[in-house]
C-alpha cells in the first residue's frame, strides 16, 4: 500500500520525510512555513510535482493560520509566503507554477475574506487530487512504451514520493506491472544524496516489482551488454522547444542511451513545461552544498577543502530525447510544435 507523500491534517501540512528513507517512515508535521521551506530546501519533500503541492499547501497553511478580517492583509501574508516558498528550489518549474495558480485564487475578486480564505484552501487540496489523476494518466500513455517482458533503467526518484500518487517515469512502471507486462528496472544509486538507492528501490521493492540497484558509473556496462530495453526518468523543467533538465547525471545517460541505440523518455506532467522559454540554456540550476559530495552518510570521504562542483541537475537536449510523456499522450520530436499547452 502506497503511504501518501504530502497530506492535508488538521489545518496542517504533513510531509512523509524522504531524508529518513528506507529505514523510518516517519510524517513531519509542518505548522508554519519555515518548517515547510526548510523541508523543501533539505529534500525531506523533494520531485518536481511534489514540491510544487508542498508549496501550495503551504500557502493553505498561511491562509488557515491569518486570522485576519482584512482582505488586504491576508493578500499581503501570502504573497510574502510566496516569496519565501519561491526562494526554496530554483529548477523545479512547478513550484512557480503552484504558486502562480495559487495567486489566481487569492486575486479573484469580488470574495469575502473568509471565502478568499477557504478558496485558497480548497485549491491546494484540489491540485493534490489532480495531480493523482495527472500521473495516473500519464503513466497509462508511458505504459504502452514498455514491451511485454522488459528491462527498464531509472534515474533519481520519479515515484510516487515524488507526485501526490504514482510519480512520472515510474508511474508508467507501475501501469504495465497491473497490466501483467514483466518489468525489471535498473535503478542508478543517484549520487551524491542518493534517491534511486534510498527511495526508488524502496518503493518499488514494496510494489514487488523487480529492481537492481546499480552504482551510476555502471549504467554503461549494463547498457553495453544489452540488458536495458529503454531508459525512462522524470524532468524538472523542459523547455518549450523539449530540452528537459532533470537530476544530475541524467543527460549522460542519454548520451549513453543515443550511443547504445536504446530509447531514452522522459517522463512528466504538462506544468514541468516551461514554455515561456524556448531552450534548455535558460533552465535555472541549482547548484547544492559541498558538503553533499565530501560526506556519505555522514563521513567525510574527500579531504578537508577540497574544492567541489555540485550542481543538482542537468539539461538534456531535446535531441537526445526519444519521446516525452505527459498526461495528454506520447510527444515525439520537434517537441515546440507537438507539446501545447
Ligand atoms: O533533487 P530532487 O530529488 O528533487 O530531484 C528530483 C528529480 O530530479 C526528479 O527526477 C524530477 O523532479 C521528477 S519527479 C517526478
Amino acid at each position: 500500500m502506497r503511504k501518501p507523500t504530502l497530506r492535508w491534517v488538521d489545518g496542517a501540512v504533513e510531509l512523509l520525510d524522504q531524508t529518513l528513507l528506507p529505514h523510518e517512515v516517519k510524517y513531519l508535521r509542518c505548522e508554519d512555513i519555515d518548517t515547510l521551506a526548510e523541508a523543501i530546501k533539505s529534500l525531506r519533500v523533494r520531485g518536481a510535482p511534489a514540491i510544487g503541492l508542498a508549496a501550495a499547501l503551504g500557502i493553505a497553511l498561511k491562509a488557515g493560520k491569518n486570522d485576519s478580517s482584512n482582505r488586504e492583509a491576508l493578500i499581503e501574508d501570502l504573497e510574502e509566503t510566496a516569496s519565501v516558498l519561491a526562494a526554496t528550489r530554483p529548477t523545479a518549474v512547478n513550484l512557480f507554477w503552484a504558486i502562480e495558480r495559487m495567486r489566481s485564487i487569492w486575486c479573484l475578486p469580488d470574495i469575502s475574506t473568509d471565502e478568499l480564505r477557504q478558496a485558497v484552501v480548497n485549491e491546494a487540496l484540489e491540485m493534490v487530487v489532480e495531480d493523482t489523476g495527472i500521473c495516473r494518466a500519464l503513466g497509462e500513455h508511458g505504459a504502452t512504451l514498455l514491451p511485454d517482458s522488459c528491462h527498464v533503467l531509472t534515474h533519481c526518484n520519479a515515484g510516487y514520493l515524488a507526485t501526490a500518487d504514482y510519480g512520472t517515469a515510474l508511474a508508467a512502471i507501475y501501469v504495465a506491472h497491473e497490466q501483467g507486462k514483466t518489468v525489471h528496472v535498473w535503478a542508478d544509486e543517484t549520487r551524491p544524496l542518493l534517491q534511486g538507492a534510498r527511495l526508488t528501490t524502496w518503493e518499488l521493492k514494496e510494489a514487488g516489482i523487480p529492481v537492481t540497484l546499480i552504482c551510476d558509473d555502471m549504467a554503461a556496462t549494463v547498457m553495453a551488454s544489452g540488458r536495458v530495453d529503454l531508459v525512462i526518468t522524470g524532468a524538472d523543467r523542459i523547455a518549450a522547444n523539449g530540452d528537459a533538465a532533470n537530476k544530475i547525471g541524467t543527460l549522460g545517460l542519454a548520451v549513453l542511451a543515443n550511443h547504445f541505440g536504446i530509447p531514452f523518455y522522459i517522463a512528466a506532467p504538462k506544468s514541468t513545461v516551461d514554455f515561456a522559454i524556448s531552450s534548455g540554456e535558460s533552465i535555472p540550476i541549482e547548484e547544492r552544498s559541498p558538503h553533499e559530495v565530501t560526506h556519505l552518510a555522514g563521513k567525510q570521504i574527500a579531504p578537508h577543502g577540497v574544492d567541489v562542483f555540485n550542481p543538482a541537475f542537468d539539461v538534456t537536449p531535446n535531441s537526445l530525447i526519444s519521446a516525452i510523456i505527459t498526461e495528454d499522450g506520447v510527444h515525439r520530436p520537434p517537441y515546440d510544435a507537438t507539446l501545447t499547452s
